[in-house]
């Protein structure tokens, strides 16, 4: 079923499970068998907190959670990069191997910065995994170690991404009508 105000499913339900499995598989193969592991995943919110549930289940090793909420401002509809932490995290990652999480990353200026504040913190390790990534929105190199899949330039939204705080309930990714349809 199409929810209201979708036009159609983009990667659907059972794509979006299987995408989380195989992202915490290789999660599980690229750390495990790490000496002194000391794995902390940190979500963006609040976009990433849907996907981090279910990805942290197929994550077969140790591991703590932790969440940062950032805004950025300036300009609203194109992220800016001018990163604002609305909300730190509670642990000190100094130390740990920090996995940071994200729903997605467009242009790269919102993530660019956080990895910036978090490398300054001393992790022992710093490694991304992003539920979607659009390349060709990319104005800033982020080095994705493990993405769940690649779109095209399109707006989606579900699995936790909004649409004005909308539609991050719904269990697939969808593309939203146009104002005109
Ligand atoms: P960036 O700084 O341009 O990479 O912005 C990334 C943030 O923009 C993501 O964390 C999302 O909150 C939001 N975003 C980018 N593209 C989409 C989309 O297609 N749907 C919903 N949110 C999006
Ligand atoms: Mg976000």
């Amino acid at each position: 079923m199409v929810n209201e105000g979708i036009d159609r499913v983009f990667i659907t339900e059972t794509e979006v499970q299987e995408t989380v499995a195989r992202l915490g598989r290789e999660i599980s193969d690229y750390y495990r068998g790490q000496e002194n592991l000391n794995l902390m995943v940190v979500g963006l919110l609040r976009g990433s907190f849907v996907f981090m549930a279910d990805l942290i289940r197929h994550i077969e090793l140790p591991l703590t959670v932790d969440f940062m909420t950032v805004s950025s401002y300036g300009d609203e509809t194109v992220s800016s990069g001018n990163v604002k932490v609305v909300m730190d995290l509670d642990e000190s990652v100094e130390g740990k191997d920090v996995l940071m999480v994200e729903d997605i990353i467009d242009t790269g200026n919102t993530f660019n910065k956080v990895l910036g504040l978090i490398a300054y913190r001393k992790p022992r390790s710093l490694k991304i995994c992003s539920f979607l990534s659009k390349p060709s929105r990319r104005k800033v190199d982020v080095p994705i170690d493990f993405c769940g899949r690649e779109i095209p330039d399109e707006f989606v939204c579900g699995y936790g991404l909004d649409f004005a705080q909308k539609y991050r309930n719904l269990p697939y990714v969808g593309i939203l009508q146009r104002a005109d349809q």
